[in-house]
């Protein structure tokens, strides 16, 4: 199937992932991409990742950089001749109880996630605009809908995410750009094997509460970024495409351990 063939599709934190998950799915069904991560070595390992013959410029900024975002935005104008669709899955998470949280951290948190979200956004739109479509999806979470222990910033940016993603979604509707967010629960990346790795996941305890009883891989995220972009979803803007295995629907107690 090439479902996107031809279409325009910049992505963010496309260096692992569900950015990198984001630019495979993309590139298989026959998009022409424009990848951005700050990190310029995992860019490559994507690019090495793609189908031969798959249409790729790629670019290792931040999206924290509004005139660097700008560039890349052009230079993809420039190649292809314009942006049709954004996948947005730039992010950072830190863990720290909030008595003991470092402004510092928490700006940067925010920076990243909800500024640098906004950033690409309004770089992309600028020139959607013109055309009078396009398709914008936000990585944004769970954990923009609920609160979590030691997790305020990242919290406060998802939430940020979402309120920012039905702002655009009014805004620019009625000019042809449907702004949407997939809200992934834990998802197998190198994000999430970090805090396991540290202590601070437990897969096991995540799955329990989930009715699914597992955590999400980031093709499953990838694919519901695949939806929102192309012409299915035509009628859908301002929409948060949870991909969490039941886990917002579920107020009820974890499963209890097998065994117990
Ligand atoms: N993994 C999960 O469990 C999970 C769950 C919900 C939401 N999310 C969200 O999904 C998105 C992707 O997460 P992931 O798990 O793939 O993370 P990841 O850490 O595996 O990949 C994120 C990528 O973003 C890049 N990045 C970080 N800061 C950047 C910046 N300033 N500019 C450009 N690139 C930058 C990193 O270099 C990395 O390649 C994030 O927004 C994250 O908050 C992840």
């Amino acid at each position: 199937m090439q479902r996107h063939k031809g279409r325009r599709v910049l992505i963010t934190g496309a260096g692992n992932g569900i950015g990198m998950a984001a630019a495979c799915f993309f590139a298989g069904e026959g998009a022409r991409l424009c990848l951005v991560d700050v990190d310029a070595g995992a860019l490559a390992a994507t690019l090495d990742k793609l189908p031969p013959g798959t249409e790729a410029l790629s670019h290792a900024v931040s999206v924290t950089d509004e005139v660097a975002i700008a560039g890349v935005v052009d230079a993809m104008v420039a190649a292809y001749g314009g942006i049709d669709a954004v996948v947005n899955s730039a992010g950072v998470v830190v863990v720290e109880p909030a008595l003991e949280a470092r402004i510092d951290i928490f700006r940067e948190v925010i920076e990243v996630n909800l500024v640098g979200t906004w950033i690409v956004c309004q770089a992309a739109a600028r020139h959607m605009v013109k055309a009078g479509s396009g398709a914008i999806v936000n990585i944004s979470s769970v954990y923009g809908f609920q609160g979590a222990p030691s997790r305020t910033a990242y919290c406060a940016s998802k939430g940020g995410v979402v309120n920012l993603t039905n702002s655009l979604a009014v805004e620019w509707g009625p000019l042809g750009i449907r702004v949407n967010s997939v809200a992934p629960t834990g998802t197998r990346t190198p994000m999430v094997q970090g805090l396991i790795d540290r202590g601070i996941y437990d897969v096991d305890a995540v799955s329990r509460r989930t009715p699914l009883r597992r955590i999400a891989e980031p093709e499953e995220v990838a694919a519901a970024c695949g939806f929102l972009v192309g012409d299915e979803a035509g009628m859908t803007t301002g929409h948060h495409l949870a991909v969490d295995g039941g886990w917002l629907a579920n107020g009820f107690l974890m499963a209890p351990k097998a065994g117990a």
